[in-house]
């Protein structure tokens, strides 16, 4: 079976690495784009559509190439000549599903599509499924997306639908918080440390796999005081013996934290465009990693998603006494260029 999966931008290679690691039969990669892996399994795995770090899977029934200049109605034209696909969305209909609606997607945007097309289009799909249409509420959502490299597939979706309507304010996404923490390498015997928590997004995604001991800290009290409600309330996995801890503290000054007493800083510090009192930018991020080499272990790991490019390089320059760059990553957040860059502690 063929699947793909969307990703935050920048990082299809970490998605890539984990679902590899997910233990799925027969699984071999098929293609990686910007954004985007595509693969092939044996059989259908159960967990793939709730896996955190991925925005959607779709389960793939045609893929065709399109020509140079041809849009996303060349491809709906091409489908509607073909008929080796409706085998396989008809048996990717589940047995409570009456209704489908069809999304278009083109190079990553929603669009209406040439009418007559998408009518046609809709025609065999109800002819192959035995589903009626209904565009505001399908049971089951069938995309025809064409990629930005000409790549075309009809799939359907096998994700739930996001509830990213529910984040606070300046929090990341799930999916990116624990990509994040993906580029540091989990171990269970992980001590580890958000310095500019907020709502709690990367301590609440690493916590999804064991751990040591988490710290989480942030300057608003506020802050860390939802954070702490929320790891009470159940929300947060919280594992025996394993302590989660929300405080507030200032980044640059962590008194409470010995010297090389923590594995793997994964953190999100202020970007500096929106924070009026962050005039020194560049003083803050010295400081900043002036305290994670201190509370960092010989060995361990930092993974800082930073705003500005120029920044994280003169920042890793800076601090090549101590730090040694392992890997970096230009993302794309919310539709901004980002970085993340993944730094390891000398030993
Ligand atoms: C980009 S946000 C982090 C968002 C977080 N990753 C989330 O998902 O909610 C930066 C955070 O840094 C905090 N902050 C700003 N200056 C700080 C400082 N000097 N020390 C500690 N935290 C600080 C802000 O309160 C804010 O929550």
């Amino acid at each position: 079976m063929k699947f793909i999966a969307t990703c935050v931008s920048g990082l299809q290679e970490v998605a890539a690495a984990q679902l590899a690691r997910e233990g799925f039969d027969g699984f071999v990669l098929a293609d990686l784009e910007d954004g985007m892996v595509a693969f092939e399994t044996e059989r259908f795995p159960p967990s793939l559509g709730s896996l955190r770090y991925v925005n959607n899977v779709f389960e793939i029934v045609a893929q065709h190439r399109l020509g140079p200049g041809q849009s996303i109605d060349g491809f709906l034209r091409w489908l509607v000549s073909q008929d080796y696909w409706h085998r396989p969305l008809k048996r990717s209909v589940g047995p409570r599903e009456r209704t489908y609606r069809l999304m278009l997607s083109n190079a990553n945007e929603l669009v209406a599509g040439d009418r007559l097309a998408v009518a046609r289009l809709c025609g065999a799909i109800e002819a192959a499924t035995g589903l009626a249409f209904n565009g505001r509420s399908g049971d089951a959502e069938f995309w025809a997306m064409t990629r930005v490299g000409g790549d075309s597939y009809l799939g359907k979706r096998i994700t739930r639908h996001n509830a990213t309507h529910d984040l606070a304010p300046g929090a990341l996404k799930p999916e990116l918080a624990t990509l994040l923490c993906l580029i540091s390498k989990p171990q269970a015997t992980d001590v580890f440390l958000d310095p500019f928590a907020g709502s709690g997004a990367l301590p609440i995604a690493r916590a999804r796999w064991p751990y040591n001991m988490i710290f989480a800290s942030d300057i608003d009290e506020a802050k860390m005081e939802a954070l702490k409600q929320r790891s009470r309330s159940g929300e947060v996995k919280i594992r025996k013996n394993s302590p989660f801890i929300a405080r507030a503290g200032v980044a640059t000054a962590l008194e409470r934290i010995e010297d090389g007493f923590i594995d793997t800083v994964v953190t999100d510090p202020p970007w500096g465009q929106f924070d009026t009192g962050l005039k020194d930018i560049e003083g803050f991020y010295r400081a900043v990693m002036r305290e994670m080499v201190r509370v960092v272990k010989p060995g361990g790991t930092i993974v800082m998603l930073l705003g500005d490019r120029d920044l994280a390089a003169q920042i890793g320059k800076e601090f090549a006494y101590a730090i040694t760059e392992q890997a970096r990553f230009e993302i794309l957040v919310s539709g901004k260029k980002a970085i993340v860059v993944n730094w390891s502690r000398h030993s």
